[in-house]
């Protein structure tokens, strides 16, 4: 076990939004999460659950109607309360992100090669030569090797797959700590987005950054992650080793989502009726208990907090340690 500290530890994170003055919603409600140097985290649960928004919390690119309290360290400096300008700084920088559509990522009116070397000027004060030779060394390394016509293309010329590398080799121009990845493959078909995946491990390896891995997809977790957070309504309920949530999932909301994973029996694991609610203001005791088959009437009352089952793995559920 390693004693450094993470590279990102999320506490308690609380994001509300409000409309004059009223809390219209709070999507995420108490997140905690950590990242540590060189780790691949996963992030996993279905759509609505607050994955996307956590990402924004961290990078510092809320809606202007949302409020995030609670602690976000990285590198061991609390961002959120740390002035626009200088979270600014490490955005495209120290921390880095890739969207799922490549195709709205880029503005469609600059050359490729434009748009990364105003990262570099922004962010490094390269120009010309010095900014061109690391761009091409970039895009090299994601598999682009005629890299003259990369840069000279409108991002409407290249294909999805070659622009989301496109993506990738622009987050990481200048050499961020920490990759963000909100779904980064789910635009792209199955070929290409396994392409793409073992792409960003290869480079992951090679450069020594940590990743934050925003899916749909366990099966994309079980090859990719070393850790994975499970969030459902804006709560982490399950953490732990990749291999060891996939292998024994404890909350029954993994064990859902762990039981539809093609090639898995289907005996003691069930898949998960019912949807996330659509606004998670109102929610009482653990925002699971109506789709869960194992529910007693005390998780209608108590919301429960993350609790070890082991000495590396956590589930916030008051019947987790049974189940
Ligand atoms: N700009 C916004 N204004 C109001 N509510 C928002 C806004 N953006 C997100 N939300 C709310 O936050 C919640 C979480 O959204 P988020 O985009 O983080 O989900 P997600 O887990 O990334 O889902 P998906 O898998 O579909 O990308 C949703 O319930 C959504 O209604
Ligand atoms: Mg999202």
């Amino acid at each position: 076990m390693t004693t450094a500290p993470a590279l990102l530890q999320v506490r308690d994170l609380q994001i509300e939004f409000t409309d004059r003055g009223r809390v219209t919603n709070r999507p995420v409600r108490g997140v905690q999460l950590e990242i540590g140097s060189r780790e691949v985290l996963g992030v996993v649960g279905e759509t609505g659950c607050g994955k996307s928004i956590t990402a924004n919390a961290i990078l510092g690119t809320l809606p202007e109607q949302a409020r995030a309290t609670g602690r976000i360290e990285f590198a061991g400096v609390e961002q959120l309360s740390l002035p626009e300008r200088e979270r600014a700084v490490n955005r495209g920088d120290a921390i880095s992100i890739v969207f799922q559509n490549p195709g709205t990522a880029f503005n469609p009116v600059f050359r490729l090669g434009n748009q990364m070397r105003m990262v570099l000027r922004r962010h490094r004060g390269l120009r010309g030569r010095a900014a061109t030779a690391i761009i091409a060394e970039r895009l090299s390394d994601v598999g682009l090797t005629d890299t003259q016509r990369v840069m000279n293309a409108y991002p409407h010329e290249l294909s999805g797959g070659m622009l989301q590398r496109v993506m990738i080799a622009m987050a990481l121009l200048c050499e961020p700590r920490l990759l963000i990845l909100d779904e980064p493959t789910t635009a792209l078909d199955v070929t290409v987005a396994r392409q793409i995946l073992l792409l960003i491990l290869r480079l992951q390896h090679a450069l020594g950054f940590s990743v934050l891995l925003i899916t749909h997809d366990l099966g994309v977790v079980k090859a990719t992650c070393d850790r994975v957070a499970v969030l459902y309504a804006g709560r982490v309920v399950e953490t732990g080793p990749a291999d060891a949530v996939l292998k024994t999932p404890k909350h029954p909301y993994t064990q859902g989502l762990v039981g539809a994973l093609p090639g898995q029996s289907g005996g003691r694991l069930r898949s998960i009726e019912g949807q996330v609610p659509a606004n998670f203001l109102g929610i009482q005791g653990c925002a699971f208990a109506d789709r869960c088959y194992a529910a007693i009437d005390t998780c209608r009352q108590v919301d429960p907090d993350l609790r070890p089952v082991s000495t590396t793995h956590e589930v916030a559920c008051i019947r987790g340690g049974e189940l």
